[in-house]
Formats: structure tokens, C-alpha cells, sequence
């Protein structure tokens, strides 16, 4: 690890979130005795043992600021890798992407199917907000409306559904700076917003502290997509885990194709500084969220 772009703090503290949201998953999605535990193994296949786990980890970090209690955050952890691992086994479907690798992986339909790959991805949606809605998630019932809701809006039509809805039209837009920026604040931005403002939700802060987490996830989530857009082209596609040079390909524009790699790199440098900057109200309690802004500009997957 002597020249990774996570610091030591930064690493061990993912790996924690990483074991927790795994045992936790794990939990939440038992495999029956039926023939429905095809669609059973499927979730647990999309979404156990994999993935940086970075939104579980900004809803743990953001829940931490408002001291709310890990046993609770750590649903609300899971409830946004289930919608993310959803997204990722549609996107990598015949109909979308059509990828057969992701996390260093065969994707969820070529090791099952493409039915039950849909199915999976469906359920996977559905089980969040099951997560959300129950007692265990929070004590005031008024929340875990305000978490589902949020989560519904951030993951639909107007957040990464309709991101992607974009993206799927995005050779034949044209796009621009502005509308490239509109296309990854939806079909990123929105899940990390989400999830840096779920702590907030949860310990009923309002205000300046809930804009500042808004603005840290905006820059964050733009900074990452930039990463992945770099990543795109020059990544290292076994140590990505997933197939490269899509963009390209696909004749779609983005970040780097518009800025060139120079300009893009130090775009996403800037934003990642800035988004540490929006952290200062709450001083060093938020330097593991500094860290993760740092790395989603330097990491290699
Ligand atoms: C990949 O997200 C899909 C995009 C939104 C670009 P991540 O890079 O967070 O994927 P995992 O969860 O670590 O596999
Ligand atoms: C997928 O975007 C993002 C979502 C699933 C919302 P991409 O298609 O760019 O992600 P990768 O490159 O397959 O991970
Ligand atoms: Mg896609
Ligand atoms: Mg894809
Ligand atoms: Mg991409």
C-alpha cells in the first residue's frame, strides 16, 4: 500500500465500514427454501463483498457529526448500497451498458441471467426502502418518512434514474460543460447527496449544518465523476474491475473529452479541496469525510 492514494486512517476506516455494511446486508437478506431463492442469492450476489462501499461510508461519517447511534445509521448505510447495487446491475444489463465485468466480477446477469437480474435489481430497490421504513431505522416515525422520501426523490426520475435516462441519450445530445454537469449530478450526485445529508435527517439537524453536508456532497460527487471519467481512459482495467474506455466508445461526451485529462484533473482537485472547505463547521470531527474527498480524486478503481 506505500503509494495508495488512501491514507492509513482513511483505509482502516473503510475497511470497518466495509465489514459492517457486509454483516449487516447479510442480515437483512436471508435466503429461503423456495425457488425464490434464486432471486435471493442474486441480490446478495450484486451487493455482498464488494465495491468501495463509499456512500455506506459518507451516511456513517454524516450520521457521526450528529452523534446518532451506528446501530440505526448502519440500516440507512445499507438502504443506499441496496439502491446503488440496484443501479449497477441494471446499468450493466444488455438493454443499458452491457458489461460483463463489474467489481472484478462476472456481472449479475452473466452469473444468473438477464430476468433474474432484473428481478434482482427490483428487489434490491424495493428491500431499501423496507429497510428505511422500519422502527429500527429510527425511533420517530416522521423520519423514516423524510429518509424514505429523500431517498425516493434522490434515486427516481428527477435524480439518478432520470441521470441515466440522460446518459442513455447522450450521443445524441451534444452535450456541454453545463449539461454534462447536469447529466452526472443526476445519475451520481444525487445518491451521494443523499447520503452525505442522511446523518442530518436522522439527528433532526436543520440549517447551516445541513446546507454545508449539501454543498460537501455536491463537490464531492462532481470531483468523483471527473475521477471516473479519468479513470475511463487511462484507469487500469483489472485493478478497476470493470471494462474501460466506455465513453470513448460510446462516442458519449464528458469531463475529460470536454476539458482534456490536465484541465479535468486539476478541475477535480479544485473541487475536492473545496468540498473539504464546506466541511469547517464542524471542524476536525469531519476529517475522515476531508479524506474521502481527497482520495475520489486520487484512487485507481
Ligand atoms: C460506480 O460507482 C458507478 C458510478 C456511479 C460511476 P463506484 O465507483 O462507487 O462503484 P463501487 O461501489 O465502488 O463498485
Ligand atoms: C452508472 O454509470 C451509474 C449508475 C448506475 C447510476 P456508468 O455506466 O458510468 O458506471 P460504470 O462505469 O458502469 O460503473
Ligand atoms: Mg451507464
Ligand atoms: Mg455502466
Ligand atoms: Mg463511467
Amino acid at each position: 500500500m506505500s503509494n495508495s492514494p488512501l491514507s492509513p486512517r482513511l483505509a482502516d476506516a473503510l475497511t470497518a465500514v466495509s465489514q459492517d455494511v457486509n454483516a449487516e446486508l447479510d442480515r437483512l437478506m436471508p435466503v429461503s427454501e423456495g425457488a425464490e431463492s434464486r432471486v435471493q442469492d442474486a441480490m446478495r450476489y450484486a451487493s455482498l463483498d464488494g465495491g468501495k462501499r463509499l456512500r455506506p461510508f459518507l451516511v456513517m461519517q454524516s450520521a457521526s457529526l450528529f452523534n446518532v447511534a451506528e446501530t440505526a445509521a448502519i440500516r440507512v448505510a445499507c438502504a443506499i448500497e441496496m439502491i446503488h447495487c440496484y443501479s449497477l446491475v441494471h446499468d450493466d444489463l444488455p438493454c443499458m451498458d452491457d458489461d460483463d465485468l463489474r467489481r472484478g466480477r462476472p456481472t449479475c446477469h452473466k452469473k444468473y441471467d438477464e430476468a433474474t437480474a432484473l428481478l434482482a435489481g427490483d428487489s434490491l430497490l424495493t428491500k431499501a426502502f423496507e429497510v428505511l421504513a422500519n422502527p429500527a431505522t429510527h425511533s420517530d416515525p416522521q423520519v423514516r418518512c423524510d429518509l424514505v422520501a429523500e431517498l425516493a426523490h434522490a434515486s427516481g426520475a428527477q435524480g439518478m434514474v432520470g441521470g441515466q435516462m440522460i446518459d442513455l441519450q447522450a450521443q445524441n445530445l451534444d452535450l456541454d460543460l453545463a449539461g454534462i454537469t447536469r447529466l452526472q449530478q443526476l445519475k451520481t450526485g444525487r445518491l451521494f447527496s443523499f447520503s452525505c445529508e442522511a446523518g442530518a435527517v436522522m439527528g433532526k439537524a436543520h440549517g447551516e449544518l445541513r446546507l454545508a453536508l449539501r454543498n460537501y456532497a455536491h463537490d464531492l460527487g462532481l470531483a468523483f465523476q471527473i475521477a471516473d471519467d479519468i479513470l475511463d481512459v487511462e484507469g487500469d482495467a483489472a485493478e478497476v474491475g470493470k471494462r474501460l474506455q466506455k465513453d470513448a466508445d460510446a462516442g458519449k461526451a464528458t469531463f475529460v473529452s470536454l476539458l482534456g485529462l490536465e484541465r479535468a484533473r486539476s478541475q477535480a482537485d479544485m473541487l475536492a479541496e473545496q468540498a473539504c472547505r464546506h466541511l469547517d463547521p464542524f471542524g476536525d470531527k469531519a476529517d475522515l469525510m476531508r479524506d474521502v474527498a481527497r482520495f475520489v480524486v486520487q484512487r485507481r478503481s
